[in-house]
């Protein structure tokens, strides 16, 4: 028997469809959720946090599909420490084959006194009560002492004895501000597993956040310290700067076998690039091309001393294959010729299952088109196609019928649009800086929403003059942020479609509470 095998196993609690979707704009749909859901389910990853549902029928309804979809991974839902919304969590997960309730309340000083008002002994009772109630749900209870590395360490060894015999049966110690530094926050878990008398209940666990580039260092640090679940994100994803990223996190720890305390054999690591991927098409979130593990020049060796090195012998500098994280050449998979049936099948084996026949139907019509423009269609067209055809099926009450622009050497460009908007079609025509800046003008004099723009990107899904451009738009109203996305071979309809799929969603689509805006 190896050394690694009698290590014990590092737990990863991924919150890319809670935490994640707190980032402005990277809201999605149900469908969305368990789309990523499935293939963190093949990657093997522990728990999935799928939502906060108390926040919205739309959370809650998220979590729900999560649970009834997901069998291999425990799904879990975030509730305050209020009765009404664990009770929420608990209806959410009646379809979970394994549940769990992670609750949360503040402990700062800060957070008690200016957003709780509450005096500490208060937080404790109510801190214990939410415990006991969750308990009444599932045996799987996650208690988070939000903002603990600005807590004071006395009290939190307190409020965490006390809601460990209350049931708890994970402690979640969160960096919430991303304020800590590694060899502090490794020290705080030491300090709080040594002396809080029943601490060998409970299963210490982590949540940092970026906001100083420390979350993977810092939850690095407190898995040497005896954390062994690390709350994380695909691509980093979350409130503000992010989380740590879960590609990060365990990539540091297969690679580094040789110091970390733990075994990280069971997560699937090939599924990590096509999960990237997969979140940052469906948010529009890009990611940035130096970006370890999955950006585009991770594995990407520019300079010829380096070429030469690896081609003597990878090693001499590559620490991990990019084949282990499953980054794969562009393969061509379906063409023009191809049939209903291999496309469904290569669908399939990307995770995708259509609800029904109509579905697949509208997705295999947009696959033609495609294949009409481009000779090779890749699994990242396919899973472009299938976001597109998921943002279809959202009932948008805005669509582009047609879309003219001119653009010549010496002219101003001009652009003619038809939308249909509830089953009307309106038209109208502008003039702007350039293709794009017309047909967004052209736009805005047909649904005059109010709207800034704060973002606009355009990323190749794959390489060639013929790739699909994929474009994201991030419009801001009133202090909130939508992010659209669209795709396309001709990248001024690329933007039309994310410029039209944003105002879909800050225009006609209901808002969630954030869950750490509350009343508790
Ligand atoms: O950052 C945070 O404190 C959280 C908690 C709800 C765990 O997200
Ligand atoms: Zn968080």
């Amino acid at each position: 028997m190896s050394d690694d095998s009698k290590k014990e196993k590092l737990i990863i609690f991924d919150t890319t469809l809670r935490d994640g979707e707190q980032s402005p704009g990277a809201s999605m749909t149900k469908e969305e959720k368990v789309r990523i859901a499935k293939t963190l389910e093949k990657m093997h990853v522990d728990i999935i946090e799928a939502g906060f549902p108390i926040a919205s029928q739309g959370d809650f309804e998220g979590v729900q599909a999560v649970a009834q979809s997901i069998k291999d991974s425990t799904i879990c839902g975030l509730a305050r420490a209020l009765d009404k919304d664990i009770d929420r969590v608990g209806e959410a997960l009646k379809g979970a084959n394994s549940g769990r309730i992670h609750t949360f309340i503040a402990t700062s000083p800060i957070h008690m006194q200016m957003k709780l008002r509450m005096e500490p002994e208060q937080v404790i009772e109510q801190a214990v009560r939410a415990v006991k109630r969750a308990r009444q749900f599932t045996d799987d209870v996650e208690f988070s002492p939000e903002d603990a590395g600005r807590s004071e360490s006395e009290f939190l060894c307190r409020i965490l004895e006390a809601v460990i015999d209350a049931g708890a049966t994970t402690l979640n110690i969160p960096d919430t501000v991303g304020y800590n530094v590694p060899e502090q926050f490794g020290a705080l878990i030491k300090t709080l597993r040594e002396n809080i008398p029943n601490s060998d209940k409970a299963i210490f666990s982590v949540h940092c956040h970026n906001d100083l580039g420390l979350a993977v260092a810092n939850s690095l640090s407190a898995v040497m310290n005896g954390a062994r679940q690390v709350e994380c994100t695909i691509n980093g994803l979350g409130e503000r700067a992010g989380n740590a990223s879960l590609e990060e996190i365990v990539m540091a720890v297969r690679t580094r076998q040789d110091i970390f305390p733990c075994s990280i054999e069971h997560i699937d690591t090939t599924q990590i690039v096509p999960a990237s991927r997969l979140v940052s098409s469906i948010t529009g979130f890009a990611v940035q091309p130096n970006k370890a593990i999955v950006g585009a020049n991770a594995f990407a060796h520019e300079s010829g001393i380096h070429q030469d090195g690896v081609l003597k012998n990878r090693e001499t500098y590559e620490i991990m294959r990019a084949e282990d994280v499953g980054w794969s050449a562009n393969r061509m998979v379906l063409g023009k010729h191809s049939g209903r049936n291999a496309f469904r099948t290569r669908l399939q084996e990307l995770g995708v299952e259509f609800k029904s026949e109509d579905e697949l139907n509208d997705a295999f019509s947009r696959f033609k088109d495609l294949a009409d423009k481009k000779h090779e269609i890749f699994d990242e067209d396919l899973q472009a196609l299938v976001t597109e055809t998921s943002i279809a099926a959202e009932n948008e009450r805005c669509r582009l019928v047609a879309l003219k622009v001119c653009t010549e050497t010496g002219e101003t460009p001009h652009a003619n649009i038809t939308l249909n908007i509830d089953g009307e079609e309106k038209l109208a025509e502008a003039e702007g800086g350039g293709p794009v800046d017309a047909t967004f003008k052209a736009i805005e004099k047909i649904v005059n929403s109010g709207t800034e723009l704060q973002l606009y990107s355009v990323n190749n899904i794959t390489s060639g003059t013929d790739a699909q451009g994929e474009v994201t738009v991030r419009l801001e109203r009133g202090g909130r942020i939508v992010n659209g996305q669209g795709a396309d071979t001709d990248i001024v309809i690329a933007s039309a479609k994310s410029y039209i799929n944003a105002l879909n969603k800050i225009m006609f689509s209901a808002e969630s509470e954030h869950p750490q805006a509350g009343d508790v």
